[in-house]
């Protein structure tokens, strides 16, 4: 037995032990992309679960050093969705049996804020009947506002940590962006009761393996029942885009979001992990490629298409000409391929939130 073998049949992963498997190339790579594929289908199948994202405003009050919509980007056309925009794009995705919806948006504080997200929690729950589930993605709010958006019917937030490194978490933001504030947000989440989702970025400046190694052990120790991850992609129009010269090339990138999610799949079976779009934005098959070596829930993104190209995070976002309607059977067609099945009309929620609190799968 090789010493990847070996570490693969280990019940209790070290940091070591993580920090080389992310390491692994050639044949050990393959064997640890089979291994992840077959916990994956013995812990959670071979279905994909949809999640339709709206992306309803780029308006944001952050100013994340990575982020192409961070507040000071004066290039952004700012937009914001009407509220029957947002409604229509909920419908489609009930109509179309997606079962699932992500309402994600640049991070806004307010009182109006938060009453608009309730109402439409609640019309989107009415419009379909009570089936579609919610996702919401809209950042650090305080307790008790997650507490009435759950209240509404958003059961899952997720919240990416971008880095589980305190340091280099404050290398990337600006000194009013605190980790700490993450972490208690975090915390709030889990106990209000939501599913909740977190992730990093890979491949951001200053970061190394034995980072993403620490980052998949915060995973492990918060106990989260979902994670989005991708690669970080630069963009030219914020800070961080200044150290490109030092970047892991692109194809490592996307490469090492691959291994992040195998390894993830090892050390947490049952939790949900959802194929970052900006792994698509690297490779085509991007997604398909991370659905084949353990992630289980695509994003596809619904938000009507004369606002996509205006939420660019990063640069080269996939698929921003396209109009829903064009996605579905693209997505239907590329599934078939990486060897799955879409779980069509089904929430698809993470089961171990349901082994985590000890209760009823839906
Ligand atoms: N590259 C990759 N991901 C990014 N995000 C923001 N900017 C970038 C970028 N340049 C991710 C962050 C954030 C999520 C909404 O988008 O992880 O949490
Ligand atoms: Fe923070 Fe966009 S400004 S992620």
């Amino acid at each position: 037995m090789n010493e990847l073998e070996a570490i693969l049949q280990k019940e209790i992963l070290t940091r070591d032990d993580l920090t080389r498997l992310l390491k692994s190339e050639g044949v050990d790579r393959e064997m640890l992309f089979r291994k992840a594929n077959e916990i994956k289908l013995a812990h959670v199948g071979k279905k994909v679960y949809f999640r339709g994202l709206i992306e309803f405003s780029n308006i944001c009050s952050k100013d994340c050093y990575y982020c192409g919509i961070r507040n000071s980007n004066k290039q952004v056309k700012r937009y914001n969705l009407s509220d029957e925009e947002i409604l229509k794009a909920a419908r489609f995705a009930y109509d179309n049996n997606y079962g699932s919806l992500v309402l994600q948006s640049g991070e806004i504080e307010s009182e109006a804020f938060a009453n608009r997200i309730e109402d439409l929690l609640k019309e989107i729950k009415a419009l379909s009947a009570d089936k579609l589930g919610i996702t919401l993605s809209l950042g650090e709010q305080s307790e008790e506002v997650y507490r009435r958006w759950f209240k509404a019917g958003a059961h899952r937030y997720l919240l990416r940590i971008e880095t589980s490194n305190s340091s280099l978490y404050q290398k990337i933001h600006p000194d009013n962006h605190y980790f700490e504030s993450r972490l208690k947000s975090l915390r709030s989440l889990q106990e209000i009761g939501y599913q909740t989702g977190t992730g990093v970025m890979i491949g951001l400046p200053f970061q190394t393996v034995e980072h993403l190694a620490d980052d998949l052990l915060f995973m492990q120790k918060f106990n989260v029942d979902m994670v989005g991850m991708g690669p970080y992609i630069e963009h030219s129009d914020t800070p961080l885009f200044k150290y490109q010269s030092e970047l892991w090339d692109i194809n490592k990138r996307f490469d090492m979001a691959l291994k992040m999610i195998a390894v993830l799949r090892i050390l947490m079976k049952d939790i949900n992990i959802a194929a970052a779009t900006a792994l698509q934005a690297i490779d085509p098959m991007g997604r398909e490629k991370a659905v084949r070596i353990g992630a289980n829930v695509i994003m596809p993104n619904i938000t009507p298409g004369s606002y996509r190209n205006n939420y660019a995070l990063y640069q080269n976002k996939p698929c921003v000409d396209e109009e829903p309607e064009q996605c579905m059977g693209c997505l239907d067609a590329r599934l078939a391929i990486a060897d799955s099945e879409i779980g069509y009309g089904e929430w698809g929620d993470s089961k171990h939130f349901y082994k985590r609190t000890n209760s009823q799968l839906k």
